[in-house]
């Protein structure tokens, strides 16, 4: 029998089910839907809830990709349902939230607060003495320059990083390959005035670089492709050099 004569799939999605609010343990669910043309785990998980069981929590805003909201355990892997087809994955698709994160409900996850929290501790923004005029010319920047800092940039805090990083499980105050991502971006921007010793005070130690060990499912699962591997073997030999 081929393909074309098999008909649609029966997909089995089994979702990890709980609600710390209204005191629902952990437990698996199991849901039936037929498989469509092109289905992403987005479409399959709006079939749920809209024709089986409308208080299923999930989360998506822009099904593209780009807002980083919909991040879950996809069969044990962190990634994206948006951007998931069901044609990739077995009939039976298993679903849980992103660990780590504060769990609001079945696969809704609070990774905002996480990552105010790591940005809050690791003062990402442009630190600079010099006045902010809005009236002024913006300062031109090399073009090769620009294009570095947006490709660090192009991280959306899906959370998957940090959902497959081993030392977050056991040391809850790692910064993760995001942390360090964002670092790497700073210290790229000529407009933010911190030295590296600066930025050793804000890494330098095992809840920064240093707590690192490079097994690397950060750099496998970060669903934009950015270059976690670089950056963290890189801000490694700045941060040594400063912290000697
Ligand atoms: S390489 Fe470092 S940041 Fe990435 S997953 Fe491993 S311990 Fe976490
Ligand atoms: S670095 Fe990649 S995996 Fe981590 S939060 Fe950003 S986009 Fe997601
Ligand atoms: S819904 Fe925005 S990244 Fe998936």
């Amino acid at each position: 029998m081929n393909a074309a004569s098999s008909g649609p799939r029966a997909l089995t999605l089994r979702i990890l089910r709980s609600s710390p609010t209204e005191g629902i343990a952990p437990h698996w669910q199991d849901f039936h839907v037929e498989e469509a043309e092109g289905m992403t785990l987005f479409i399959a998980l709006n079939e749920v809830r809209e024709t089986l069981d409308p208080a299923l929590q999930f989360d998506f805003v822009c099904r593209a990709g780009i807002c980083g909201s919909c991040g879950m355990l996809i069969n044990g892997k962190p990634g994206l349902a948006c951007r998931s087809l069901t044609r990739d994955l077995g009939a039976l698709i298993t679903l849980a939230p992103l660990p780590v994160f504060e769990l609001i409900g079945d696969l809704s996850v609070n990774t905002g607060k996480w990552m105010r929290g790591t940005a809050e501790r690791l003062e990402t923004w442009i630190h600079s003495s010099q006045e902010v005029d809005l009236t002024a010319v913006e300062t031109p920047m090399e073009p090769e320059l620009a294009e570095a800092i947006y490709e660090l940039d192009r991280c959306i805090e899906c959370g998957c990083c940090v959902a497959g990083c081993g030392t977050l499980r056991m040391r809850e105050e790692f910064v993760g390959a995001i942390g360090l991502n964002k670092i790497a971006r700073f210290r790229l921007d000529p407009r933010d005035e911190r030295s590296d010793d600066d930025f050793y005070q804000l890494i330098g130690d095992d809840t920064g670089v240093f707590g690192c060990m490079s097994l690397l499912a950060c750099h496998d699962v970060c669903p934009k492709g950015l270059p976690l591997q670089t950056q963290i073997a890189f801000l490694r030999r700045k941060m040594a050099a400063s912290g000697a």
